[in-house]
């Protein structure tokens, strides 16, 4: 395999070039609000089958189904609940994932053979950019997973997707460059066949956010722990996940020669290494995986992360950390 294409400048010529690709059978891997995610027609079942090579997944895995708006969700899926309309009026363009019936265009290659499917439209220019050039020339929609070997960090830059699946790339394939995402943690995952919305994977949209869309209670992970329960369809929710390999140890001491991410307020240990110092929770989810890939390009054995103790986006991070902590 050779090295693929890393585009920095992505003018609307270059968003065509994309589509292209994509609509050729090749990998775009661009970026998202969340995190860099790794495309491909999703209609295309060869194409898709590169993704699971290139990242090295199981193939029963299912993938979202990134599309340019919350029209395309009629494609996708079928029976649709109020509520769901609700909650992709009220939040997409955004950080959130929606699992809804699928249609006859949804193949097993996509849901991994379930009778669902995740839709979302990401909210970032460069995402939307390549999804409408896609959309102009037939496109359904980009299949598109985290751009990360299975069970490591997300990646949050171009340049952090070209360390992970650079060499598992091929010179056809692209690397679109759209700065650092501004979430930081994957989109929330919402199921949406029962009576009521249901949280598969915490993320920047909120229960209380999705309760105010749609006037419903909303089925929650009762703790962080429970959420790989609920489903083990639901890579991220496998136990081990999200991991840099340096081993992650929460609300630990840290010591000399140790990784350290904590809240600006916390000071650091003498021969600590500080890796991050977040102000708030917000941009404790924007810089997290940064800081853990930091970590390993340290060479650091240990990280140490004080956890962000909130409600909001710091439930995901919990979340994320609680899956990094049980190391790869
Ligand atoms: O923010 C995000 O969601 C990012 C960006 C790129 O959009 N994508 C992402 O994809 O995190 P991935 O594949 O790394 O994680 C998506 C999760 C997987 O754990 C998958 O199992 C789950 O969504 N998923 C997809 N379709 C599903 C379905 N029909 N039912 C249950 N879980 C599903
Ligand atoms: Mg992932």
């Amino acid at each position: 395999m050779g090295q693929s294409q890393f585009v920095s400048q992505c003018t609307a010529d270059a968003m065509v070039l994309a589509a292209q690709k994509l609509m050729n059978g090749h990998l775009v891997a661009f970026p998202t609000e969340t995190v860099y995610g790794l495309g491909a027609d999703a209609t295309n079942e060869s194409a898709v089958a590169k993704i699971y090579a290139a990242k090295g997944r199981p193939a029963d895995h299912p993938l979202i189904v990134h599309v340019h708006s919350m029209q395309a969700m009629g494609d996708w899926a079928q029976e649709i609940p109020t509520y769901a309309i609700d909650l992709a009026r009220d939040f997409w363009p955004g950080p959130m994932t929606l699992i809804l019936n699928r249609s006859l265009l949804a193949r097993d290659f996509i849901t991994g053979g379930q009778n669902t499917v995740g839709i979302r439209v990401p909210d970032h220019v460069v995402a939307l950019a390549l999804l409408n050039a896609f959309h102009a020339i037939g496109g359904k929609g980009i299949a598109a997973p985290s751009a990360n070997r299975f069970g490591h960090v997300s990646p949050t830059t171009a340049q952090a997707v070209k360390d992970e699946l650079g060499s598992f790339l091929n010179e056809q394939d692209q690397i679109l460059d759209g700065g650092p995402c501004t979430v930081g943690v994957e989109s929330t995952i919402i199921d949406c066949t029962g009576d009521v919305p249901k949280i598969l994977r915490p993320g920047a949209i909120t229960a209380e956010m999705i309760t105010a869309s749609t006037g419903l209670d909303v089925v929650e992970p009762t703790d962080s722990n429970d959420a790989g329960k609920e489903s083990i369809r639901v890579s991220g929710s496998l136990d081990a996940h999200y991991a840099p390999a340096a081993k992650v140890l929460l609300d630990q001491n840290p010591h000399a020669g140790q990784g350290f991410i904590a809240p600006a307020t916390t000071t650091t240990p003498d021969g600590v290494i500080r890796l991050a110092s977040p102000t708030n929770d917000v941009e404790f989810a924007q810089t997290l995986y940064a800081s853990l890939r930091k970590a390993d390009e340290l060479g650091l054995s240990h990280v140490v992360i004080e956890q962000p103790t909130g409600t909001g986006i710091a439930i995901a991070i919990r979340d994320r950390l609680m899956r990094a902590a049980n190391g790869r």
